[in-house]
C-alpha cells in the first residue's frame, strides 16, 4: 500500500478499485464540465496571507453547524448511489463521520434506507430530502427522519431536473448496474467491490423502492429523476416543507444573492452555496466565487455554509475566512470511501482536519472560528470580474 499523504491519492487508488460506472458517476459535471473544473480552480486563485513567530499552541478546529458542536467545520455532503462506491457506503460514511465528530448527510439517493442508517449508527445524521411531486412520499420521508431522530434536514432545490451528465448516459449508469457485457467485464476486475456487494443485500435505491408511488422505474438515475421530481418547485412549496419537518433545516444549492433572500423567508437554519458540485447548470459560478456577495447579502441574517470544489483543508480555510461557518465535502470522501471503505472515509477526514490544522497555524490563526478575510489574498475582480 502507497503511503497516502492526501486526497489525490486516495482518488488514484479509488479509480483502481471501483466500477468504471460509478467512478464516472462521482467524478464528472453536467455537459462541459465547466462549472465542475471551477469548483477547484477558482480556490487557487485565492491565496493564503503567510504570517511568523506567532504563538501556534493551542489549536483547535471545533466550531458548530447549525447549532451542533463539530470537531471541524467540514460535514459530509449528500452523495447519491454511495452504497454503489462500496457496498453499505453509506453506513461505512456515517460511521467514520461520527467517529470523528463532523455530521454524516444521507442523500435521499442514497442505497441504504434512513432506517438502514439509523440502526447502524449511534449518533444522529442529517437527511438531504429531493423534492417529489408525490405529497405522501415526502410527509412520511419527513416523519422517517424524524423516527430515525435526524438532527437536520437538508433540502435541495437545484434539482428540479438532472443536469445532463455524458458519462452517466453512455454507461447506462443504474442501480444495481445493468448486467451488460462491457459493465460485467469491468466489474470483474474489481474483485474487492464486488465481493463487498455479494455480501450486502442493499443494491436498490433504499428510501425509494417500496416507499415512492408511481416510480415504474426506479433504477437509473435519470428516470426516476425525470419521472417523480417536482419540476413545479417554487418557494412556497418550500415552506409547505418546513411545516412538515419543525426540526433544523437547512437549504441547498444557493448560488445567486437573490435566492438566498427568497432562502431567508423559509425560515431555514442555513443555506448551503452550492452548485451541486457542477452537477446540474453548466456554466454556473464555482461555489466560492458565488460566496462573497451571497456573504454580503444574508451573511449578517443566517448561517452561511459552502460545498462544490472543496478537497483540501486549505479549501475549507479559504471558504471559512470568507466567511462560511460551515463546509461539506462530497467527492473527497467518495474517493476515500471507493479505495478503502470506511477507514479510506476516516483517512479523507483526517487529511483535511491536518491540511487546515496545519495551514490555519501558518496563517498566524489557532482558533478556526476566528479565521477571517484578512488571511486571505483575493484578485481585485473575483467577485466581480462579470456582470
Ligand atoms: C444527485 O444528486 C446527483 O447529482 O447525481
Amino acid at each position: 500500500m502507497p503511503v497516502i499523504t492526501c486526497v489525490e491519492d486516495l482518488k488514484r487508488i479509488y479509480k483502481r478499485r471501483t466500477p468504471r460506472m460509478f467512478y464516472d458517476y462521482a467524478e464528472s459535471g453536467s455537459w462541459t464540465e465547466q462549472t465542475f473544473r471551477e469548483n477547484t480552480t477558482d480556490f487557487q486563485e485565492i491565496h493564503l496571507r503567510q504570517r511568523v513567530a506567532i504563538d501556534m499552541a493551542g489549536r483547535t478546529t471545533k466550531s458548530q453547524m447549525i447549532g451542533q458542536d463539530v470537531s471541524m467545520p467540514v460535514a459530509l455532503a449528500p452523495v447519491g448511489l454511495t452504497g454503489m462506491q462500496s457496498a453499505d457506503g453509506e453506513i461505512k460514511a456515517a460511521r467514520a463521520a461520527e467517529k470523528f465528530g463532523v455530521p454524516y448527510t444521507l442523500s435521499t439517493m442514497s442505497i441504504c434506507s434512513i432506517e438502514d442508517v439509523a440502526e447502524n449508527t449511534s449518533k444522529p445524521f442529517w437527511l438531504q430530502v429531493y423534492t417529489l411531486k408525490d405529497d405522501d412520499f415526502m410527509k412520511r420521508l419527513f416523519d422517517r427522519a424524524k423516527a430515525a431522530k435526524c438532527s437536520a434536514a437538508v433540502i435541495t432545490v437545484d434539482l428540479q431536473m438532472l443536469g445532463q451528465r455524458h458519462k452517466d448516459l453512455k454507461n447506462g449508469l443504474s442501480a444495481p448496474p445493468k448486467l451488460t457485457f462491457k459493465s460485467v467485464t469491468n466489474m470483474m476486475t474489481k474483485v474487492q467491490w464486488g465481493l463487498g456487494m455479494l455480501g450486502t443485500k442493499r443494491r436498490f435505491f433504499g428510501n425509494i423502492v417500496g416507499h415512492a408511488k408511481g416510480v415504474a422505474d426506479a433504477s437509473s438515475l435519470s428516470t426516476w429523476t425525470a419521472e417523480a421530481f417536482d419540476v413545479s418547485l417554487d418557494w412556497d412549496r418550500i415552506r409547505e416543507f418546513r411545516k412538515m419537518w419543525d426540526g433544523p433545516l437547512i437549504i441547498k444549492g444557493i448560488i445567486d444573492p437573490r435566492d438566498a433572500l427568497e432562502a431567508l423567508n423559509v425560515g431555514a437554519d442555513a443555506i448551503i452555496v452550492s452548485n451541486h458540485g457542477g452537477r446540474q447548470l453548466d456554466g454556473a459560478l464555482s461555489s466560492i466565487r458565488a460566496l462573497p456577495a451571497i456573504m454580503d447579502a444574508v451573511g449578517d441574517k443566517i448561517e452561511v455554509h459552502l460545498d462544490s470544489g472543496i478537497r483540501s483543508g486549505q479549501d475549507v480555510l479559504k471558504a471559512l475566512a470568507l466567511g462560511a461557518k460551515g463546509t461539506y465535502i462530497g467527492r473527497a470522501y467518495v474517493y476515500g470511501l471507493g479505495a478503502m471503505g470506511e477507514a479510506g472515509v476516516t483517512k479523507a477526514l483526517e487529511l483535511i482536519h491536518k491540511e487546515l490544522e496545519v495551514s490555519m497555524a501558518l496563517c498566524g490563526r489557532t482558533d478556526v472560528t476566528k479565521v477571517d478575510r484578512d488571511i486571505l489574498m483575493i484578485p481585485r475582480d473575483f467577485s466581480d470580474r462579470w456582470q
